[in-house]
C-alpha cells in the first residue's frame, strides 16, 4: 500500500547543478528532483485529516490515518500473513508546565499507547501463549520489554529515544524477558520516518560534506555565503551542523531588502538602561539606527533610544504612564505592548487600532498596567525585519500587594537569535517576509543582545530570571547545568504552584520566571540544549549552545536563602483568582482554530520536497536552503475557524465579561506542519488542557505554543473592550497572514 517512488526531473537546474552546483536561472522555480513519498503526493496535496478536531475521547490517531500524516501517530504494521490485524501507536502527551514536555537535552517526551485489533489467539501461530511489546532504538539496539498486549488499548510508557521502533512478538509466556518468538507487528517512530533529502538525492548527493560536530556552536561556523547570487540574494549562510544541500534552490520571489541609512544618524549602540516610571510619568522612545558590535563583527541595526535591548521600563502595578514614540527608522512602525491589558487605542496594531507611524512621525501611547509580571514591547509592522534588527524591550510590572520572596538578584533576559550574513544582517524580503516556511532562525544566539552573557555571583546566590523569547521563530530549551531551577511564573503572573524544572521551554513571545540557586563556586553555563534536525541527512542529534557563563566566586551570599529556595510555594492568591474560571472548563467549545498552511505557485516537485514527516516541534532551521528563498508569496500560514473563515476573514464578537472556551488544533497533514506560538492581544487566558490532558498548574498567559498534530484548549477571559488581534508570533507566519480579529464590546 505504501509506495516510495523516486524520479528525476531533467530540468535546466539539474544540468547547472551537475556542472558545479550554482547558477539557478531565474524563472526556473523547479528543483531537480521529484520525490513522491506516497501515492497521495501524486496529486500534490497530502491526505488531509478533517479540519475539525475530534471530540474528547476520540483517538489521537484515527484508524486509517495516512502514513506520514501526523508526527504523533505510527502504524503498527502486521506481518504479511496477519493482514487482518490492525494496530496504531499513539504518542500521547506527557504533563509539563510548558507547551511541550521535554528532557533536559530537548528530546520530546511522549507516552506510547498501542491500539490493536484482530489478533488471533497466540496458540494459533505456534507454541505461543502471549503477545509482548518491545521497544528499541532505531538500530534495533537497547531492547526494552514494554508489556503484554492483546486486542485493545495498552499504555506502553515512555522510551528514552526520540526515534525508536516498537515490535510486538508472540512469546511462549507472558513473562518473557527477551524477545524470542515470532514477529507480529512492528512500528517506527514518526520522527524516524522522516524522509532524508539525502536519500532522495541519490547519486546527485555524492559531493555532500562529511558531518560536522553536532556540538559546534553556530557562532563558530563560518559566515560563508555561497558565491552565487540569485536576484541579488546571497545564498543562506552555512550552518556547520546542517549538511549543505547540493541543490539549486529557487530564486526568491521577492527582492532582497537591507536597511537604508542614507541621510540618517547612526549611533553607536549602548547596553540597555533601567527606567523607573511612576504614575503620570512620560518617556520618550525613539526607534532609530544603531551600529552594533556583536562578537567581532559590526552591524547596522535598529534600537530604541540607541540601546540594546530597548530601555527596561519598570513600573508599579496600577500605574499609568505616557510614551512618546518617534519613528526615526526607514520603515513605518508602531509599538505593541505585548501582554498588557491596556486601552485598545494604544495597542499598536496598524490598520486596526492606529495608522502606521511613518518615518519621521510620532505617536503618543498611554499605558496602564493592571497585572504584575514581565511584558515586552516591539513593533507591529514587519516584525520579521524590525524585531530582528533589535527593536524590542522589556516592561517589568511590580506587584502592588504581596511582595516577592527575597532573592539576591533579579535578571531580566531577552533571548534572541540573529541571522548575520557576510555583509551585515542577511537580507530581508522587500515586499513579503523571506524564510516564510520555518521563520527566520539566526546563526548567532543572543542574551540581551550579547553573544555571551556574563554574570558574577557569590556562592549560594539565588537569582530570579525573567525570561522573554524575542526571537522571530526559535524556541529555546534553556538550562543551567549544575543549578537547580524553580519555575515560579509565566506571562501574566505566578503559577498556582511553584515547581522544579530541568529546563525552560520558551517559544517566541512567551515569558517564564525561574529562580536558580548556585550552591558551589565555579563556572555555570547557560545553554540552549536541543535536538538538532537535519533534513538533508534525515538525522536528529543533540546540540548544546552556550549562551552565557555565570561565574560563582568563593565568598558567600548574604543572607543565606538556601532554606527559602528549597521550599516550593503554593500561591493561594493565584488559586483564588483562577478558581471561579474552573466552571468554564467544561462549557461547550465556543470557537475552534485550525492551524495550517498552503503553498502557491510552487511546482509539485518543490512541494514534494517540503513534505516528509514533520517533527512536532523544530528547534532549528533544518532546511535553510529551502526555507530562506520562500517568501510570503509562496507560503500562506492559516488560522481557520469553525465556520471555515480564514485569517483576517475571522471576526469573532464577544461582550466584556464573557469567558469562552477555544480549541486550537495544529493540523499535521499540511505540506509542512510545525509548532506555532499563538498570542491573543489585550486579554488573558488559561491553558485548560493539552491533547485532552487537563492542566493541573494554571497560570495566566497571553501566548501559548502548540506543537504540530496537537490540540489545546484555552479559557479566554474577555475583560477588555476593543478590536484585538490573535496571531502566530513567528514573525514570518504573522507576515504571511496567520492572524484573526475579535471585537469585544461593552
Ligand atoms: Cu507580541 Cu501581536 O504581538
Ligand atoms: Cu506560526
Amino acid at each position: 500500500m505504501f509506495i516510495v517512488m523516486k524520479a528525476i526531473a531533467r530540468s535546466q537546474a539539474v544540468e547547472s547543478l551537475a556542472k558545479g552546483r550554482g547558477a539557478v536561472q531565474r524563472g526556473h522555480r523547479v528543483p531537480f528532483i521529484v520525490v513522491l513519498t506516497s501515492l497521495a503526493v501524486l496529486d500534490v496535496a497530502p491526505a488531509r485529516a478533517s479540519a475539525q478536531s475530534p471530540p474528547r475521547g476520540e483517538p489521537l490517531c484515527p484508524a486509517g490515518i495516512a502514513p506520514f500524516a501526523s508526527p504523533l501517530c505510527a502504524e503498527l504494521v502486521p506481518t504479511p500473513d496477519l493482514l487482518g490485524v490492525t494496530g496504531m501507536l499513539e504518542l500521547r502527551a506527557v504533563r509539563s508546565p510548558f507547551g511541550v514536555a521535554v528532557t533536559a537535552d530537548g528530546r520530546l517526551r511522549h507516552r506510547l499507547v498501542a491500539r490493536i485489533a484482530g489478533l488471533p489467539a497466540p496458540s494459533s501461530l505456534g507454541d505461543y501463549g502471549a503477545y509482548v511489546a518491545w521497544g528499541y532504538d532505531v538500530t534495533m539496539a537497547g531492547e526494552r520489554r514494554l508489556g503484554v498486549v492483546r486486542d485493545g488499548e495498552f499504555d506502553l510508557g515512555e522510551l528514552p529515544w526520540e526515534r525508536f521502533r516498537v515490535v510486538v512478538s508472540a512469546e511462549r509466556s507472558s513473562s518473557a524477558t527477551a524477545r524470542r518468538g515470532r514477529l507480529v507487528l512492528r512500528a517506527t517512530s514518526p520522527a524516524a520516518l522522516l524522509l532524508a533529502h539525502r536519500d532522495a538525492m541519490g547519486a546527485m548527493n555524492a559531493g555532500a560534506a562529511s558531518p560536522a560536530s553536532p556540538t559546534a556552536s553556530p557562532t563558530e561556523s563560518p559566515h560563508v555565503e555561497h558565491a552565487h547570487h540569485a536576484g541579488g540574494w546571497p545564498a543562506p549562510p552555512n550552518d556547520a551542523r546542517i549538511a549543505p544541500a547540493p541543490m539549486a534552490h529557487p530564486p526568491p520571489s521577492t527582492a532582497p531588502w537591507r536597511p537604508d541609512t542614507a541621510g540618517a544618524e547612526v549611533r553607536e549602540a549602548s547596553a540597555r538602561r533601567l527606567v523607573d516610571l511612576r504614575d503620570g510619568d512620560t518617556l520618550r522612545l525613539t526607534a532609530g539606527f544603531v551600529r552594533r558590535t556583536i562578537g567581532s563583527r559590526t552591524f547596522v541595526m535598529y534600537g530604541y533610544n540607541g540601546q540594546y535591548p530597548g530601555p527596561l521600563i519598570r513600573v508599579r502595578q496600577g500605574a499609568e504612564v505616557v510614551v512618546r514614540f518617534l519613528n526615526a527608522i526607514d520603515l513605518p512602525s508602531t509599538i505593541h505592548w505585548h501582554g498588557l491589558r491596556l486601552d485598545n487605542r494604544f495597542d499598536g496594531v496598524p490598520g486596526v487600532t492606529q495608522a502606521p507611524v511613518a518615518p519621521g512621525d510620532s505617536f503618543t501611547y498611554r499605558l496602564r498596567f493592571p497585572d504584575a509580571g514581565i511584558y515586552w514591547y516591539h513593533p507591529h509592522v514587519r516584525e520579521d525585519i524590525q524585531q530582528e534588527l533589535g527593536l524590542y524591550g522589556n516592561l517589568l510590572v511590580m506587584r502592588r500587594a504581596r511582595s516577592r520572596v527575597p532573592v539576591h538578584r533579579e535578571e531580566i533576559l531577552a533571548l534572541d537569535d540573529f541571522l548575520a550574513g557576510s555583509e551585515g544582517a542577511y537580507p530581508f524580503g522587500a515586499d513579503a517576509p523571506s524564510h516564510a516556511l520555518m521563520g527566520r532562525f539566526g546563526n548567532l544566539l543572543l542574551v540581551n543582545g550579547e553573544p555571551s552573557y556574563r554574570l558574577q555571583l557569590p556562592t549560594g546566590s539565588v537569582v530570579r530570571f525573567y525570561l522573554t523569547n524575542v526571537a522571530n521563530a526559535r524556541i529555546f530549551n534553556l538550562r543551567i547545568p549544575g543549578a537547580r531551577l524553580k519555575l515560579v511564573g509565566a506571562d501574566l503572573g505566578d503559577l498556582e504552584r511553584e515547581e522544579w524544572v530541568e529546563s525552560v521551554v520558551i517559544a517566541p513571545a512567551e515569558r517564564y520566571i525561574v529562580e536558580a540557586r548556585f550552591d558551589a563556586p565555579g563556572e555555570y553555563a547557560m545553554v540552549n540544549a536541543v535536538q538538532w534536525l537535519d533534513h538533508m541527512r534525515g538525522s536528529v542529534r543533540p546540540a548544546v549552545d552556550t549562551m552565557g557563563m555565570i561565574t560563582v566566586g568563593r565568598t558567600a551570599a548574604h543572607p543565606d536563602l538556601g532554606a527559602s529556595f528549597a521550599t516550593l510555594r503554593s500561591n493561594r492568591d493565584v488559586q483564588e483568582e483562577i478558581a471561579p474560571f474552573r466552571r468554564f472548563f467544561d462549557r461547550p467549545v465556543d470557537h475552534t482554530l485550525t492551524l495550517g498552511m498552503r503553498t502557491t505557485g510552487l511546482s509539485p516537485a518543490m512541494v514534494a520536497m517540503l513534505v516528509g514527516v514533520a517533527v512536532p516541534l523544530d528547534w532549528n532551521d533544518a532546511m535553510p536552503m529551502m526555507n530562506a528563498p520562500l517568501s510570503g508569496k509562496d507560503v500562506t500560514w492559516t488560522l481557520t475557524d469553525e465556520r471555515g473563515r480564514e485569517n483576517m476573514d475571522i471576526h469573532w464578537r464577544f461582550r466584556v465579561g464573557d469567558v469562552v472556551r477555544i480549541r486550537l488544533r495544529n493540523d499535521p497533514a499540511v505540506t509542512h506542519a510545525m509548532a506555532h506560538p499563538i498570542h491573543f492581544h489585550g486579554q488573558r487566558f488559561l491553558v485548560a488542557s493539552r491533547n485532552g490532558v487537563p492542566n493541573d498548574n494554571l497560570v495566566w498567559k497571553d501566548t501559548a505554543v502548540l506543537p504540530a498534530g496537537e490540540t489545546m484548549e484555552l479559557i479566554l477571559e474577555l475583560s477588555n473592550p476593543g478590536d484585538w488581534m490573535f496571531h502566530c508570533h513567528i514573525a514570518e507566519h504573522l507576515g504571511t497572514g496567520m492572524m484573526g480579529l475579535m471585537t469585544v464590546t461593552r
